[in-house]
């Protein structure tokens, strides 16, 4: 076990989502400890959640600018930042951490343009720091199985894939969303899209990081369905790899019966995949024979870089939180290999800000593709 890292995070304040369960998956291994945080716009809501966490009182700060100068100056200062507000902040607060020096895992989308995107991966490689981009599904072992079977040829040369994130719970306006749903809608909060950024981006990373495909072009159709709503709500986009394979991504949120349903099916010339991260536990895979078999998680057919970040037996089932800790494990691992003078690329088994950034440009190309009337543009 090597050293306890300390981080800062900022969003995660009074009733905010994905913040608590950054939280919760790095408490997960022990491996790091929260010592400070601006954890809301409003500096009492940063207090409040402080104090709930036990986070020392000079350590609760105004704003992340002053977090990061603080922190850079101390000896004891934070080892990385987790940036978790909603996307128009990503990118100034992922940008003060680092010109602070300090390591930074955002929540995706990356950042609300490709310039910015540039700029992030720039300062991170000038300055030799890590940036975890918490996609969070390619950090479940099936996923990453899916990765490591595809790599070895197991259903050959990949031919075309469909995939769809489908969720209901902003399908009227209103109703349902709180918080979460309101910021999302909002143009100033979320940038140029609602649903292709928040959960299409997703689908483009899952099967960017499964299959190793790079997208050479777009076509898509983002919709407004709800009355009244500024920004997308129902995306249909068609990809064409640069091996020439091509894809089909549909994201919703207005699909009424459906929770948070990422299903990705891969179809290759020697076989076929399919996996469902509502039931991460396992994965389809069918041989071209016809032959179907479940590779489920906690066995030896689990191959071993996916397998080695199984906590739990098989039948003792994982999910979304430590899919999300086992980004952190490798993050964590890699910035105590920098410290150590051990680092090498090839620890990196998380998603990182080129990732991050490819998933900007894959927004940016299906918002123009949508605003020259559905026609193919290139990344
Ligand atoms: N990886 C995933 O699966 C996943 C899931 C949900 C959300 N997300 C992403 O996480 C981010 C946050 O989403 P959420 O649903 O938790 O939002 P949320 O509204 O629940 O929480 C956002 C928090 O950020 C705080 N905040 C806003 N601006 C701030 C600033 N300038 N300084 C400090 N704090 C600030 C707010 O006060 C709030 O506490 C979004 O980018 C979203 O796309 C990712």
């Amino acid at each position: 076990m090597g050293r306890k890292l300390h981080y800062g995070m900022v969003g995660g304040g009074p009733g905010a989502f994905i913040g608590d369960a950054h939280r919760r998956s790095i408490n997960l291994d022990g491996m790091a400890e929260l010592v400070a945080g601006c954890f809301s716009r409003s500096y009492e809501g940063t207090l409040e959640t402080g104090k709930a966490l036990g986070i020392a009182p000079d350590r609760l700060y105004r704003t992340f600018e002053e977090m990061a100068a603080a922190e850079s100056k101390r000896e004891d200062g934070i080892d990385f930042a987790v940036v978790v507000t909603p996307n128009h902040a990503h990118y100034a607060a992922c940008k003060a951490f680092l010109e602070a020096g300090i390591h930074v895992s955002c929540d995706k989308p990356l950042c609300v343009n490709s310039e910015q995107a540039l700029e992030l991966e720039r300062l991170a490689r000038e300055k030799g720091l890590l940036f975890l981009v918490t996609y969070t599904y390619m950090g479940h072992v099936t996923a990453k199985h899916a990765r490591e079977i595809i790599k070895r040829g197991d259903i050959g040369t990949v031919r075309t894939v469909a995939a769809e994130y489908p969720q209901g719970w902003l399908a009227h306006e209103g109703e349902w969303g709180g918080k979460q749903g309101s910021w999302r809608c909002d143009p100033k909060q979320s940038g140029d899209t609602n649903c292709l950024g928040d959960i299409g981006t997703h689908i483009e990373n899952t099967v960017a990081m499964m299959t190793g495909l790079k997208i050479r072009r777009v076509l898509a159709k983002m919709d407004k369905v709800v009355p009244g709503r500024l920004l997308d709500d129902n995306d249909f986009v068609l990809v064409e790899y640069e091996n020439g394979a091509t894809g089909m991504y549909w994201s919703s949120q207005i699909a009424i019966g459906h929770d948070n349903s990422l299903r990705v099916r891969i179809y290759g010339d020697g076989g076929s995949i399919q996996w469902f991260q509502e039931e991460p536990e396992k994965i389809t895979v069918v041989k071209k024979d016809g032959s179907l078999t479940e590779h489920h998680r906690g066995y030896g057919s689990i191959a071993p870089a996916a397998a080695k970040y199984a906590r739990l037996p098989s039948g003792h089932p994982e999910g979304w939180i430590e899919a999300m800790a086992n980004l952190y494990r490798s993050f964590i691992e890699c910035i105590r290999a920098k410290e150590a003078g051990t680092f090498a690329e090839d620890m990196v088994d998380f998603p990182t800000v080129s990732d991050g950034a490819d998933g900007v440009r894959f927004i940016e190309a299906c918002l123009k593709s949508t605003r020259n009337g559905n026609t193919w543009v290139e990344l």
